[in-house]
């Protein structure tokens, strides 16, 4: 459905974000006329840049992003005109009359901070001054939002100075994904997976999100962070929210948010024990993390894993393993749902026969497997045999559909005032909240994170978590 016409102004147009990601999502949405030509994409950055030099970024921008195609080149002759550049100075004055002399009154407005978080409420402050904070306008705000519950506090407070809550726009690229978007079309749009979706039904849930690359070019970001604060905080939150929470009574975006934040406020407070934080090693192939980061002290980590309880009568003792981590094995994110074992077995000296195991791959290959009992063919005797029951998006919905980046969804979002797919202040500082608990504890340990092999599955102690349970993750691209 094509969105109105619109102002979309990008600050840090010429950072790393907004090359790889957001103006090739945008060229793509223009690409299938999502939106029309008399559109425009104002960029704003420090450097002082004529328009048609900005353009000339941006052509190759999206030459080295998108794939090349036969109608690429005029496409992207059309796309261009809807671009302009305005320099501003976000910690100064300089430029923002300009831009809010460039803004059309009668489009709908947004505003897109891909910029460092110190900067959001500078700039969000010279919007208003400058009269460009309209009731209508959009502001949009990347991660990290906030480094604990107190900064994130500050940040809403700036924004919410200068614009309202339903103005706030939170991205978490993980909600733009399309099998992340999948998981609530699985679990509300069938009646076969809803009524299992529980305790009774239910053994435990594994969300894994593991990446086979290390923190290349983000030392210091990622240092000051590590994997708690960098992925479980946000995306694995919300992975899991989308799994456990209860049916939303529509599709709107408080009636979504209001369940996930009713799973956050939910979750039991983590044991020490049932944490295992690791940091990659150096070996033959090359440095560690320490290495990496220059600092033989660091305590970083760049895995974890944890075992989560939520506190509600859906998932009274099922526990969520969660776990992520860099330099592992293979890039793999998906969510395994395994049930519960079958409570009785007619079939004589067969061995134990397992529960079902529904597995939802999120990256890459996106589909969704459930593993089911049937019998081993053949007349050798009565013997059983799991099989996948396998779904292949690409496969099942035509494979030269290109699949959709999370980016061109969310901007698109953006543009028709949806905020489904966004975090709410609250969402993100109850979530705050509960990663706080966690990071004050091992921080007043003064534990050291397990050394683990790059290329392995963590380290043995996240093995541990969930041997100790009688249960097994299920391998790392396996
Ligand atoms: C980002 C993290 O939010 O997500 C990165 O800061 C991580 O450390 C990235 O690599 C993973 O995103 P994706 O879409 O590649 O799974």
């Amino acid at each position: 459905i094509p969105v109105a016409p619109f102002d979309l102004v990008l600050f840090g147009a010429t950072g790393d974000l907004a090359r790889r990601k957001i103006l090739p999502g945008l060229f793509h949405r223009f690409e299938v006329g999502q939106f029309p030509s008399e559109a425009r994409i104002i960029g704003s950055a420090r450097s002082a840049m004529t328009p048609d030099e900005f353009r000339a970024q941006v052509q190759a921008a999206i030459r080295e992003f998108t794939p090349d195609t036969p109608t690429r080149g005029t496409v992207l002759e059309q796309f261009l005109h809807c671009l302009d550049y305005v320099a501003v100075d976000a910690r100064g004055d300089a430029g923002w009359a300009e831009l809010a002399g460039r803004m059309r009154p009668d489009v709908v407005r947004a505003f897109y901070l891909s910029v460092a978080p110190s900067l959001f409420a500078g700039i969000a402050r010279q919007l208003e001054h400058h009269g460009m904070a309209t009731a209508d306008a959009r502001i949009v705000v990347e991660k990290p939002f906030g480094r604990d519950l107190e900064t994130a506090r500050e940040l809403n407070a700036s924004l919410r100075s200068f614009f309202q809550e339903h103005q706030i726009y939170r991205i978490d690229h993980y909600l733009g994904k399309e099998t992340v978007q999948n998981l609530m079309a699985l679990r509300f749009a069938n009646s076969l997976f809803e009524p299992l979706w529980n305790s009774t039904h239910v053994d435990h849930v594994q969300i894994t999100v593991a990446e086979s690359l290390g923190i290349e070019g983000r030392e210091a970001y990622y240092d000051q962070s590590g994997a708690m604060r960098d992925m479980v905080q946000n995306h694995l939150v919300q992975l899991l929210c989308l799994t456990a929470m209860e049916p939303p009574s529509k599709f709107t975006p408080n009636a979504v948010r209001d369940e996930k934040v009713k799973v956050i406020e939910a979750l039991d407070p983590v044991e020490p024990s049932d944490i295992a934080r690791g940091q990659y090693r150096a070996d033959k192939g090359g440095d560690g993390y320490l290495d990496h980061v220059g600092d033989p002290q660091s305590r970083t980590e760049s895995f974890i894993a944890i075992k989560v309880r939520i506190a509600n009568w859906r998932w009274a003792g099922v526990p969520f393993y969660l776990r992520t981590g860099k330099r592992l094995r293979a890039r793999v994110s998906e969510i395994v749902v395994q049930f519960r074992d079958p409570p009785h077995t007619i079939f004589p000296n067969v061995g134990p026969v397992h529960g079902n195991r529904l597995i939802i791959r999120l990256q890459p290959d996106e589909g969704i497997t459930l593993r089911t009992t049937i019998k081993d063919p053949g007349p050798g005797g009565f013997r059983l045999a799991e099989v996948p029951l396998d779904m292949s998006f690409a496969e099942a919905l035509g494979a030269d559909s290109r699949p959709q980046d999370a980016y061109e969804r969310l901007v698109m979002d953006v543009i028709r005032g949806d905020q489904t797919l966004f975090m709410r202040g609250d969402e993100v500082e109850a979530a705050w909240a509960w990663a706080d608990t966690i990071i004050e504890g091992w921080e007043r340990s003064r534990d050291q994170p397990y050394p683990y092999d790059q290329g392995s599955s963590g380290p043995e102690e996240a093995l541990m978590l969930m041997h100790r349970d009688g249960r097994r993750w299920r391998q790392i691209g396996g």
